[in-house]
């Protein structure tokens, strides 16, 4: 993956310090310049895919930023002084993309980042994850109620561009809403689906009707009216509201379902709730990725184990497997050293206990990234996201070799 170049605009020596050290240790490759006029001379020779910039000494100059690139809008990140609401009010209306209040944790500040990536489209992807258009990804655990559907919601919700409140009547926010890419989720959990829910959506249509439409089935833009949009840009394709339309969904139909729809689509995430069955294993074959829910206790890695197993005996495979621990209790009893013993794996991402926000998200039906995008769950979500499209989650050999040669990351 080649690391997304990022401007540093700050005077501050203390300032400039901690935003390369962030950056490097995220894996970005960055150049530093002090004032705004140096930042957009700077842009104007060779684009960034972001500005971070110290807020005070840029203010005047945000707008400048965001339109000194030839190619296109530069989103612009903006460090105010902590505590100070009317600094942060102020910059927004300045034409700032997002704010970050200055002493934020490096995960804070790696979270706003990829947010803003994501939402301008400016992701970059490995040669084999790819972000291709209709990729299809599958969200499964062998054992129910270990949180699968609110990782593949939250994870969704992200790849949209939703994952960060959306400021409101700020100067040239006009597209601050759009989704970065077109997603889908599709609600295979087709007896009890809680998509809608997690989502507070009202679907119109779902996945039942839909798969006894021949002509729907048959024709894009006749499918897409089966989906339900949600605020963040995701499009939803509903569970059935009755068990019984559960039979109505036969492989074909599902077969033809993701064959019109994948094309007008960049990800399709699907739920499979935790039952394998025709129709998942299809999925399941079929996926670019797979991610694989557990929970940290014995029964829950063994049937993932047991999952992995027989999927590689039975089912030609071509998806990436990243296996994610969702601590849905309080008290890790097992250790990360223990699981991925067990498992012979190293986990992609582990989730931490959230206990209210966690239950208050669902009953509200707003995804966790958006009502708490800085909380330790959302960034662990977020690495789930980023896993999705291949972005590499640690610091890359690349950037660190390429600091050291020093073609980004020379301060000028
Ligand atoms: N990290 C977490 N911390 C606390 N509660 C969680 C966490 N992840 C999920 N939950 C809760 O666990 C419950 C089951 O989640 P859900 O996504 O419906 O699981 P599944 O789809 O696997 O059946 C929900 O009430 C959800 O709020
Ligand atoms: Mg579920």
């Amino acid at each position: 993956m080649p690391p997304n170049p990022i401007l540093i605009c700050a005077r501050s020596d203390a300032l400039r310090t901690q935003l390369e050290t962030a950056l490097s240790a995220a894996g970005y490759q960055w150049a530093t310049v002090p004032t705004p006029a140096d930042a957009v001379a700077a842009l104007r020779s060779r684009p960034a895919d972001l500005v971070v910039a110290e807020g005070l000494a840029a203010s005047g100059a945000i707008g400048s930023m965001r339109t000194a690139s030839e190619s296109g809008t530069t989103p612009v990140l903006v460090v105010a002084p902590a505590r100070d609401v009317e600094a942060r009010i102020a910059f927004l209306e300045a034409g700032a993309d997002d704010v970050i209040a200055s002493g934020f944790a490096h995960s804070e500040l790696e979270g706003r980042v990829m947010a803003l990536l994501i939402r301008a489209g400016k992701v970059r992807t490995d040669e084999n994850g790819g972000s291709a258009a209709g990729q299809l990804v599958a969200f499964f655990s062998p054992k129910g109620g270990v949180g699968t559907t609110t990782l593949a919601v939250n994870s969704a919700v992200l790849l949209a561009g939703g994952g960060t409140p959306i400021r409101q009547g700020a100067a040239g926010s006009g597209n601050g809403a759009l989704p970065a890419s077109r997603v889908l989720l599709i609600d295979l959990d087709l007896q009890f689906g809680q998509v809608a829910t997690h989502l507070n959506v009202a679907p119109r249509f779902d996945i039942g009707g839909l798969a006894t439409d021949d002509q729907a089935m048959a024709d894009p833009e006749l499918a897409r009216s089966h989906l339900t949009m949600h605020s963040s840009g995701l499009a939803v394709l509903a569970a059935p509201t009755s068990p019984e339309a559960d039979q109505r969904v036969t492989l074909d139909a599902l077969q033809r379902i993701i064959e019109t729809l994948q094309p007008s689509f960049d990800q399709i995430i699907v739920d499979l709730g935790s039952r394998l069955d025709s129709r998942s294993l299809w999925i399941l074959e079929q996926a670019d990725s797979h991610i694989f829910v557990l929970f940290p206790e014995i029964a829950s890695l063994r049937a993932t184990s047991q999952l992995i197993a027989y999927l590689s005996e039975t089912t030609p495979l071509r998806a990436h497997t990243h296996l994610i621990v969702n601590h849905i209790f309080p008290k890790a009893l097992l250790k990360t050293r223990d699981i991925e013993n067990l498992l012979r794996a190293k986990p992609t991402a582990e989730v931490p206990y959230t206990e209210v926000e966690m239950i208050r998200s669902v009953n509200e039906g707003v995804p966790l990234v958006m009502t708490h995008p800085t909380s330790p769950a959302a960034a662990a979500m977020r690495r789930v996201a980023q896993a999705i499209i291949g972005v590499e989650v640690e610091r890359s050999a690349t950037a660190r070799k390429a600091q050291r040669r020093g073609i980004f990351g020379r301060r000028r």
